[in-house]
Parts: C-alpha cells; structure tokens; sequence
C-alpha cells in the first residue's frame, strides 16, 4: 500500500474540528478519511439537545465518504485539542471496521503533536464484518 499522507489528514481533520457542534460536552472532535481512491474527507462530531442521538466526528466523516460514492478507507484520522488522546468510541470502532481492512491505520493526534495509531484489528479485534453475512 502507498505511503498515508498523514500531513494532509490532519490538515482536514482540523477543518472538521472547527465546524464541530458541541455545546453539551464542548469536547470538539475532528475527523478525517482517505478513501481507497486517495481522496480526502472529514467531519465533525454533532451534538444534539437529545443528546443520545450525538454522532461522532469520526462516524460523519465516514457518511462523507459514502455519500462521495466510494467504501473503501485506507487511512483515518482523529484530531482534538485535548491533552489526552481521543480514541474512537466503540460505536466507530464498529462502523471503521466495516469501511477499512484490518491491517488499515487509525491515528489520533493532538494540538500538541502527539499522537497514537492503531491498526484496525487492534481497536476491534474479531470484529463482525460484512464477510460474516456471506
Ligand atoms: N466524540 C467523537 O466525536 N469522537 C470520538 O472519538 C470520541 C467522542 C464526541 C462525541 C461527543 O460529541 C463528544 O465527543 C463527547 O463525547
């Protein structure tokens, strides 16, 4: 697989962290994604009044790949201005493993530069995927 131009993810992902709606938590996430035809998308989380009904940044950038007509994702990314590193929830870690293989990179990454990745595999080991349903 070609090299990930993370630069270029986090650059989008801080664009998603700027439109992030989150006046319940005020926790401000930013996602982005390059598709399997190294296009780059991303999102924000959205919070609501009813606040069970809150999508993740990294779940809205994942429907924009989507809606732009591709399932594939070769690489994410999360960015937030937390001191701690967000990791994807368990509800993302679910819909990641339905767009991207196993061996796919997830990072986190902060203001400071810090940052942690994870294969896939590692934040949803056995995960349930469409290859289960054939
Ligand atoms: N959130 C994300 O958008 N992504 C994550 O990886 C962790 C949590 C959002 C959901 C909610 O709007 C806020 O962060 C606090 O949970």
């Amino acid at each position: 697989m070609t090299e990930v131009n993370w630069q270029k993810l986090v650059e989008a992902a801080k664009l998603g962290y700027q439109r992030a709606y989150a006046p319940y938590s005020n926790f401000h996430v930013g996602a982005a994604a390059l598709s399997l035809d190294d296009k780059v998308f991303y999102g924000c989380n959205v919070e609501n009044a009813s606040y069970g009904l809150t999508v993740c940044a990294e779940r809205n950038c994942i429907a924009q790949v989507v809606i732009s007509g591709t399932h594939k994702i070769k690489a994410l990314l999360v960015y937030t201005e937390e001191e701690k590193l967000t990791p994807p929830c368990g509800a993302c870690r679910q819909v990641i493993a339905e767009f991207m293989e196993p061996d796919a990179l997830v990072k986190s990454i902060n203001h400071l530069n810090e940052e942690k990745l994870w294969t896939v595999n590692q934040l949803l080991p056995d995960a349930f995927t469409p290859k289960d349903l054939l």
